[in-house]
């Protein structure tokens, strides 16, 4: 594919320049359509039985992006009384929620518990401490826990969240633990949920994740919902054709999972998933500025304003993000390229966005745009190096923009002092 954005009509005609111009570089662009067609496919995994796919929105809380799950019927899943804050905000029911922290003081909780918004726990010693506040609010007891499948898997070791080299949930031979403390505090415990991982492309890690869960769940009496977690992955090596996430065939392959365990069970509890980067990942875009190219021992620097502080996820996981060169609002095509290296301004060498990577020739004054960042961009932004954080824009179904968080501002970061 020569262009993503092209490909995909991601501006809806608008001008790009334009764009750059009246919101500033770097900024976050978002399209409406990318993001409900993709919660859409998600919301429809499971249809034989009850099934909800929850939003984990970790991957972007923008208010706009939960507003549009909201009408799209997607749940969401929060880690943070800060996330439950914004999906309160946009207006989302406690029955639309579900809680999953892991470590949080009473404080959560007590959030949780007095916005009858039910909650996971990670771990036995919080399991006991819920069940204190429950007992003292007198009310949240149907509660939930996570298991440690045992199993993990995803794009870096960073993001491997099952198994035994893990901080996550309560490991198989806990789980006869579970049910004296319920007892003790008169918690019932109505779901189990899990998280092996994220970024599969190959289905099969998450359907084994979900029989062995499944294994599990047939201990457990009376479960009201069984959670199987997030990770579907997505294409980031889309400029070389790389192929989407296989969803009807993984839709084929789970339903005679569920299939047995019904027929086991005696009955199928409320199913759910926890999609994050394939509900949002595809639908964002950030467009920055080439301020500078660089030769340096042979090697070709593109210097631009898309540092570590707006994008982490090159520097921290090793991540691939495709990258457009836009030249008077056209893409550049991908012809004569050559090798060079994408980099931010910030003051550290890890602060590459691309590594020696084959790119058409970028100008100074070049606008770049950086695919694939809907999804953890800027919910993993930073103010370093005292930079603040960029606007976000969502060019909507119609081709209106609109700008759905302003630019930090100096007096933002100074206001906190
Ligand atoms: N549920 C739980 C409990 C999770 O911890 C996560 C992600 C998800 C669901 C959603 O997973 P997804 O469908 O997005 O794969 N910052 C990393 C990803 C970290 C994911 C952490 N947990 C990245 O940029 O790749």
């Amino acid at each position: 594919m020569n262009s993503y954005i092209e490909h995909s009509d991601f501006f809806k005609g608008n001008d790009i320049e334009k764009l750059a111009a009246e919101y500033g570089t770097p900024v976050y662009v978002y399209s409406e359509d990318i993001i409900r067609t993709r919660m859409e496919a998600v919301n429809n995994v499971i249809t034989k039985y009850d099934y909800t796919a929850n939003y984990s929105v970790k991957a972007n809380t923008n208010l706009e992006i939960l507003k549009l799950a909201l009408s799209e019927d997607i749940n969401c899943d929060a880690m943070s009384m800060g996330e439950l804050m914004v999906l309160k905000k946009a207006g989302f029911p406690s029955d639309r929620l579900f809680f999953v922290p892991n470590n949080v003081p009473d404080e959560e909780y007590e959030y949780a518990i007095d916005n009858d918004i039910v909650v996971s726990m990670d771990s036995l010693s919080q399991l006991i401490r819920y069940g204190k506040l429950a007992s003292k609010k007198g009310k949240g007891f149907e509660c939930a826990v996570r298991i440690n499948p045992g199993v993990g898997a995803g794009h870096s070791e960073k993001v491997v969240t099952g198994g035994k080299k893990t901080k996550f949930g309560i490991a198989e031979a806990d789980i006869p633990k579970i049910q004296p403390i319920l007892d003790e505090y008169g918690l019932k415990l109505i779901g189990i949920n899990q998280h092996i991982g994220s970024q599969f492309l190959d289905p099969q890690p998450y359907l084994d994740a979900v029989e062995n869960l499944l294994r599990i769940a047939r201990g457990f009496k009376g479960l009201k919902f069984i959670d199987f977690g997030g990770g579907y992955g997505i294409p980031y090596h889309k400029l070389d054709d790389e192929g989407n996430y296989p969803m009807e065939d993984f839709k084929a392959r789970l339903l005679p999972i569920l299939d047995a365990f019904v027929a086991d069970y005696g009955y199928a509890p409320l199913f759910k998933s926890e999609p994050g980067r394939f509900c949002v990942a595809e639908g964002g875009v950030i467009l920055g500025r080439v301020n500078a190219i660089k030769e340096n021992a042979g090697k070709t620097y593109i210097g631009t304003d898309i540092g570590m502080n707006t994008l982490i996820r090159p520097a921290m996981y090793d991540s691939y993000h495709d990258i457009e060169i836009i030249r008077d609002g056209k893409v550049v095509p991908r012809e004569n390229m050559s090798e060079a290296s994408v980099t931010g301004q910030i003051c550290e060498s890890g602060d590459l966005l691309a590594r020696d990577r084959m790119l058409p020739e970028a100008k100074e004054g070049d606008l770049v745009c950086v695919l694939d960042a809907g999804a953890y961009g800027y919910s993993m932004a930073s103010t370093y190096n005292t930079r603040p954080r960029p606007a976000e824009v969502m060019i909507c179904r119609d081709g209106s923009v609109k700008l759905v968080r302003r630019r930090e501002t100096y007096e933002d970061l100074m206001a906190l002092f």
